[in-house]
C-alpha cells in the first residue's frame, strides 16, 4: 500500500517553511553589503526586479511542478518526462546540487553555533582577533559542533513535514524577525548610524555595470532557495487548498523584506564603528564578514555600551543567523530525502540515515579543508589557483549550477509538462489567478527570456570561475 505525501498543516505553515529556506545567511549578510558597495538604493531596485520578473515566475514552476507530480526532483522530472535519459540526467543534477550544498552548508553552519558558544561563554574579545577564525576552523572543536548541527537538523527531518519541518520553522521564525527588528532598533539609535543608512540607500547609478547586474540576478536566484530542488520537494507537500501564487508571493516578500532590514543592522552597526570605513574595500564573501569582521565591529561597542552588552549584541546576531542557517539546512537536506524515500521507498528514518553517513563524511572533508588535510586543502587547480576541496563544492554547486538548474525547469515545465498544464495546477486553490496580468505575464516569460537569461548567467560564471574569461568585459 502507497504510503499517503506528508503535507504542511497550514498555509502559514507553508509560507514560514519556505521562508525559512529562503532566508539564510545570504539575505541577512550577504545582500546588505552586497547593495551597499554596488550602487545602494539603484541595486535595490535592480534586485526588486529581478525578484518579481525573472525569480518569482520560476518559483512558481518549481512550486507547481512538485505539487502535481507530488515527488522529489528526480521524481517531478521522470514524472513529466517519462523514459527520457536527457531529462532523467537533468532530474539528477537537482538531487546532486542540494546534496552538495547541504554539505558546505553544514559546515557554515557549525562554525556558527562554534560563535555562539564562545560569545555565551564570555570570549568575544577573541574571536575579535584576527587570527581567532583560521584557528577556530582548524581546531578539533568543530567536529563536536558538526555533531550538534547534523544531530539537531537529523532529528528535525526525523519529525517529518509537519512535527518537524513546519514545527521549527514556527518557531524559529518568528523568532528571527522579532531578534532582527530589535537589533536594527538598537542599531539605528548608535552614532554615525545615519552615515550607514545613507550609504546603503542613497541610489548610485554610477556603480550598475553589466556585472553588479549578472551578480543581483544571482543573488535574488539563491536567495528565494531556486535551482536547489527545495521548491519543487516543498511544493510536493503543498494541499490542494493552498494558493501557490499567493503563497510564493508571500515568500519572496518575506525574503526581500529581511535582506532590506538586515542592511539597516549591518551598514549602521559598520559606521557606527567605524565611521572613516569605505564599504568598497569590505570583503563580498559573507564568510569572511561574519565571521572576521562582524565580531569586530560587536566589541566595538565596548566602548559606550561596556562588555556584557556588547556580547548580548552579538549573541542575538549569531542566534539570528544561526536560526536562518537551520531552516535553509533542513529545506536542503530534506531534497534528498524526500528523493529516496519517494525512489527507494524507504521510511524517513532509513531515509536520514542512508544519507546521514554520505553527509557526515563529505562535511567532514569540507572541514578538513582548511589546512587540517593537505589533500582536501590544495584539492585541485582551476581559475588561476589551487583549490581547496570546500572551495570546489562552493563554486560548482552554489556559485555555477544554480541557474542551469533553474533553467532546465523552466524548459520541462513549458516543454515537457505544457503551460497549460502547469496553469490548471495553479488555478487550483486560486480561481483568481485565472486569466489575471501574472499568468499573462508568466505565460510569455518562462519559455521565452526567463531561461535565455538563466542560460546566460550560467555559461558566463562558467567560463569566469573556471577559465578566467570574463564574457561580460568582453562585450562591454
Ligand atoms: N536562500 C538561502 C540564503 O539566502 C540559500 C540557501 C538555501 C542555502 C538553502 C542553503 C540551503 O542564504
Amino acid at each position: 500500500m502507497a504510503i499517503e505525501r506528508e503535507e504542511f498543516g497550514s498555509r502559514i505553515g507553508f509560507i514560514l517553511a519556505a521562508a525559512g529556506s529562503a532566508v539564510g545567511i545570504g539575505n541577512l549578510v550577504g545582500f546588505p553589503v552586497n547593495a551597499a558597495k554596488n550602487g545602494g538604493g539603484a541595486f535595490l531596485l535592480i534586485y526588486a526586479l529581478f525578484i518579481a520578473l525573472v525569480c518569482l515566475p520560476v518559483m512558481l514552476a518549481e512550486l507547481a511542478a512538485g505539487r502535481n507530480s507530488r515527488k522529489n526532483p528526480l521524481g517531478a522530472y521522470k514524472h513529466f518526462a517519462p523514459g527520457s535519459r536527457r531529462w532523467f540526467i537533468a532530474g539528477w543534477s537537482s538531487l546532486i546540487t542540494p546534496f552538495m550544498i547541504s554539505v558546505f552548508y553544514a559546515v557554515i553552519t557549525l562554525w556558527l553555533l562554534g560563535y555562539l558558544v564562545e560569545i555565551l561563554s564570555g570570549n568575544l574579545s577573541s574571536l575579535a582577533q584576527p587570527e581567532y577564525f583560521g584557528e577556530f576552523i582548524n581546531s578539533k572543536q568543530v567536529f563536536l559542533y558538526l555533531a550538534l548541527i547534523i544531530g539537531g537538523t537529523g532529528l528535525i527531518l526525523l519529525g517529518g513535514v509537519q512535527k518537524g519541518i513546519e514545527k521549527a520553522a514556527k518557531l524559529m521564525m518568528p523568532t528571527l524577525f522579532i531578534v532582527l527588528l530589535i537589533l536594527v532598533g538598537f542599531g539605528l539609535t548608535r552614532d554615525n548610524a545615519m552615515a550607514g543608512v545613507a550609504f546603503y540607500l542613497i541610489p548610485d547609478l554610477s556603480k550598475i555595470t553589466p556585472s553588479v547586474i549578472n551578480g543581483a540576478l544571482g543573488q535574488a536566484f539563491f536567495s528565494l532557495s531556486l535551482g536547489m530542488g527545495i521548491m519543487i520537494t516543498y511544493g510536493s507537500y503543498m494541499s490542494s487548498k493552498a494558493s501557490i501564487p499567493h503563497s510564493a508571493k508571500m515568500v519572496a516578500i518575506t525574503d526581500t523584506a529581511v535582506a532590506f532590514v538586515a542592511g539597516l543592522l549591518i551598514l549602521p552597526a559598520i559606521f557606527s564603528f567605524n565611521p572613516e570605513v569605505d564599504p568598497a574595500e569590505l570583503s563580498s564573501s559573507s564568510v569572511g564578514l561574519v565571521f572576521s569582521y562582524l565580531p569586530k565591529i560587536f566589541l566595538g561597542l565596548q566602548s559606550s555600551a561596556g562588555y556584557f552588552a556588547a556580547s548580548a549584541v552579538a549573541a542575538a546576531f549569531f542566534t539570528l543567523v544561526l536560526f536562518a542557517a537551520i531552516t535553509s539546512l533542513v529545506s536542503i537536506i530534506e531534497v534528498p530525502v524526500s528523493a529516496v524515500m519517494d525512489e527507494l521507498g524507504q521510511s524517513r528514518k532509513q531515509s536520514l540515515l542512508t544519507l546521514g553517513g554520505g553527509i557526515i563524511v563529505l562535511t567532514l572533508f569540507c572541514a578538513l579543508s582548511f589546512g587540517m588535510v593537505d589533500f582536501f586543502t590544495d584539492f585541485i587547480p582551476y581559475g588561476g589557483d589551487t583549490r581547496s576541496f570546500f572551495d570546489l563544492v562552493i563554486d560548482v554547486f552554489y556559485e555555477t549550477i544554480l541557474p542551469l538548474n533553474g533553467f532546465l525547469i523552466c524548459i520541462l515545465v513549458c516543454y515537457r509538462w505544457k503551460r497549460s498544464n502547469m496553469n490548471e495546477e495553479l488555478y487550483i486553490g486560486d480561481e483568481s489567478f485565472r486569466g489575471s496580468f501574472m499568468e499573462r505575464y508568466i505565460d510569455f516569460a518562462l519559455g521565452t527570456f526567463i531561461p535565455a537569461i538563466l542560460l546566460l548567467v550560467f555559461i558566463n560564471t562558467v567560463l569566469l570561475k573556471f577559465f578566467t574569461i570574463d564574457m561580460i568585459a568582453l562585450l562591454f
